[in-house]
């Protein structure tokens, strides 16, 4: 076990801001993740929330402001940051086994144990009997929770997620969350996690970031005072879930109204 002794926080994020060219993607994003922290991002489409994890992960330098993973400012993709996509980004001609292979590999697992531990994730992420399997022979959520083991594989310290559920349908989605959590309580690595689904973001984290519009900004914050382990279930029926979530969805209503009536003056709400 990894017994890094870490007592600051593992991303920070000072003024910083990105554009492409003309375009000001993010500007003056100011933000702690603390250790061990599942954070959300939400906010409306174009805002910049895919920006943000790159700009964490060292693949798009700031314009302004600086990043800081575990205290120092990066200038390069830190160690031990993974990254899993919207899209499954498995390799069509490796099987699942092999994929996920893959992460143990770039993350170092012991060579001698990798075969060992290919199975228990396998097994873990219930796809047992379809290692051997190539991503085309797998449904659109097998394939996900491949890629969620090849994530889990390589076993970063903090973990980027941009909008990995997305493309699943309501059930899987809440299944996959569920084995998120599972994973996450027991090893308590930091997450920042992009997603459309309101839902999705409360019941999983403990903080949700609202992103406003272009230029993003760091528009609101809402703390999730709602105890792990979750009964996702259960979580979703309290007045608490039910009271963040449409506090939620009028922060990004509003960005939603305001970025319309840029478009169309004659749309302004009134
Ligand atoms: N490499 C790039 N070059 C130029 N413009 C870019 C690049 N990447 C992103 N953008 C622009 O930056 C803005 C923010 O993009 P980004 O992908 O971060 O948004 P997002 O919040 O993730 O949106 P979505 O919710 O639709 O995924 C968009 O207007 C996009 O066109
Ligand atoms: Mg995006």
């Amino acid at each position: 076990m990894d017994m890094q002794v870490s007592a600051g926080p593992k991303v920070v994020l000072e003024g910083a801001s990105v554009a492409y060219g003309d375009l000001t993607v993010l500007k003056d994003v100011d933000l702690v993740l603390g250790d061990g922290e599942f954070l959300s991002i939400v906010g409306p489409s174009g805002c910049g929330k895919s920006t943000l994890l790159k700009l964490i992960s060292g693949l798009e330098p700031p314009a302004a402001g600086r990043v800081f993973v575990d205290g120092a400012e990066i200038d390069r993709t830190p160690p031990h940051v993974g990254f899993m996509f919207q899209r499954d980004a498995l390799l069509p001609w490796a099987t699942a086994e092999e994929n996920i292979n893959v992460g143990l590999e770039l993350g170092g697992y012991p060579q001698a144990d990798r075969a060992k531990r290919c199975q228990e994730l396998i097994d873990f992420l219930q796809l047992t009997g379809f290692g051997k399997h190539y991503p085309s022979m797998l449904s659109g959520g097998m394939r996900q929770r491949v890629s969620l083991g090849r994530l889990l594989a390589y076993e970063p310290e903090l973990y980027l997620m941009d909008e990995p559920f997305g493309a699943l349908d309501a059930q899987t989605k809440v299944m996959m969350g569920r084995e998120l959590l599972r994973i996450w309580g027991r090893y308590r690595k930091s997450v920042i996690f992009v997603t459309h689904d309101i839902e999705e973001a409360v019941s999983l984290s403990s903080r949700v970031i609202v992103i406003s519009g272009r230029p993003g900004r760091v528009k609101r914050e809402v703390k999730v005072d709602i105890d792990y382990p979750r009964d996702l279930r259960a979580v979703r029926k309290t007045a608490v879930f039910h009271d963040l979530c449409s506090t939620i969805w009028d922060e990004i209503m509003g960005e939603k109204a305001v970025e319309q009536a840029a478009d169309d003056p004659a749309e302004a709400p009134a």
